[in-house]
Formats: C-alpha cells, structure tokens, sequence
C-alpha cells in the first residue's frame, strides 16, 4: 500500500502558546478515505490528535476541515483525490476550519456560528390553525427551496469566505442558506422577521460575491444563488 505523509497542524491551549504542526506517515488505499488515516493516526500513533467526526458518510458535518488548503469533509475526500490536490504529492496537510477560536487541535468553537443559525430561526413559522391534514405544496413550490434543504451546517463555505474572516459580525453564507431554505417554503410566514435581521449591517449586503462558498460547499448547494435571491427578496419584498 502506499504511503501518505500527513502535516497536521496541532494546538493544545493549555500547553501550546501558539498551533504548530506535526508530521505522520501513513500506509493507506489509495480508495481509503481521508478520514480513516486521521482514525489511524489517533488509534495507532497519537491519541491525542483531536478532530470531529461522527456519521463518516458526509451527512453530520462534523469532520470539516481545512484540507490541502480547502475546507472539505475528510469522510467525503480519498486519498488518490487527496494526492491529486496535492500536485501528485504524497504530503497532505490539515489544519481546522479558519476564523472560529481553536478549542483543541482540528477542533473550533462553533458556538459564534450556531447563534448566528438560531438568529435565522430555521424552523416553520406559521401561526395559522393548520389544516385537517398536512399543509398542502405543490412541486414547483417545493423546487423553489429543494437545494437548501441540503445543507448540513458543516460550516465549510462560512469558513472559506474572506469577508467573514475580516468581518465577524457578517452573519455568514450557511445561516443565509438556512434563511433561504423557510423564505422560499411556501407554508412559511417569518419571512419579515428574517428579512429585518438579513437587511441589518452583516446581513446579505456584506456578502461580496466572493464565490468561494459555492466552490467549497460539500453539499455542492449553489449558495451564491441562495445569496442572491435572498438578496432580491429583500429588495423587492
Ligand atoms: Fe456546509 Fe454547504 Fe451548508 Fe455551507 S451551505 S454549511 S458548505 S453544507
Ligand atoms: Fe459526518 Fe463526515 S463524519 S460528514
């Protein structure tokens, strides 16, 4: 089997004053997924090599991560894909999602991007007495919010975009993508209360149409679409 030098880079606030990396060889198909050789690395090597993961087939989003200098899911990339971004290389470096505080090496404090979340209250708002059986959708209703449904909070596009590194307060292209999903769903009527947050000052007019949340996302979801039409909701509304 080949073999794949893994740089990671590692941070233990209570011994290191600053990240630094470390260097793994590890033998892996090249079919492997990148996720299994982290798996090897902590269960073999280095126990304390710490990193999210929980489904292992792209569906939680816990195991993003800055891979090869992409935000990817290390459960969703294998390893010849992994060497291909690498220049053919067999080095492949992994670092945590940028902007978030550090909590312990590929482990970052999604508490900032999980209140930003709740601020889009992602959840059916209709207060009127529903009908006898379910609120009824047609198709092409249902198709206007089909690609939003998809996402699955991995934070990758959040974390890949330079306005929000610079600018914190930007409520962030995944929590855009959430207010898309209940704006465009038919049977909802919050949309007032989640327009009013998204036309503030780090709302959907900070977004500079920078892209890199389309490239990034694992979902493959067009948020800069999701952006844009939130936008001209709020406009035209
Ligand atoms: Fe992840 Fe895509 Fe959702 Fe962003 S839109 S949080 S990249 S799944
Ligand atoms: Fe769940 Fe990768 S471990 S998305």
């Amino acid at each position: 089997m080949p073999s794949y030098r893994f740089k990671i880079k590692r941070y233990n606030p209570e011994t290191d004053k600053k990240p630094h990396w470390e260097e793994y060889d590890v033998e892996a198909d090249p079919t492997d997924r990148l996720l299994d050789s982290l798996n090897t690395i902590k269960w073999y090597r280095d126990g304390a090599l710490t990193f999210r993961r929980s489904c292992a087939h792209g569906i939680c989003g816990s195991d993003a991560m800055m891979i090869n200098g992409h935000n990817q899911l290390a459960c969703k990339l294998i390893m010849k894909e992994a060497q291909k971004q690498a220049g053919g290389k067999n080095m492949i470096t992994v670092e945590p999602l940028r902007g978030f505080p550090i909590v312990k090496d590929l482990v970052v404090d999604m508490e900032g991007f999980f209140e930003k979340y709740r601020a889009m209250k992602p959840f059916l708002i209709n207060d009127e007495t529903p009908p006898e059986r379910e609120r009824l959708q047609s198709p092409a209703e249902r198709e206007k919010f089909d690609d939003t449904t998809k996402c699955i909070l991995c934070a990758a596009c959040t974390t890949a975009c330079p306005t929000f590194w610079a600018d914190r307060q930007y409520i962030g292209p995944a929590a855009i993508v959430q207010a898309h999903r209940f704006i465009f769903d038919s049977r909802d009527e919050g949309t007032d209360e989640r327009l009013n947050i998204l036309g503030e000052a780090g709302g959907v007019f900070d977004c500079r149409s920078i892209y890199n949340c389309a490239e990034t996302c694992p979902r493959g979801i067009d948020v800069t679409k999701a952006i844009n039409e939130v936008r001209q909701t709020l406009l035209f509304h």
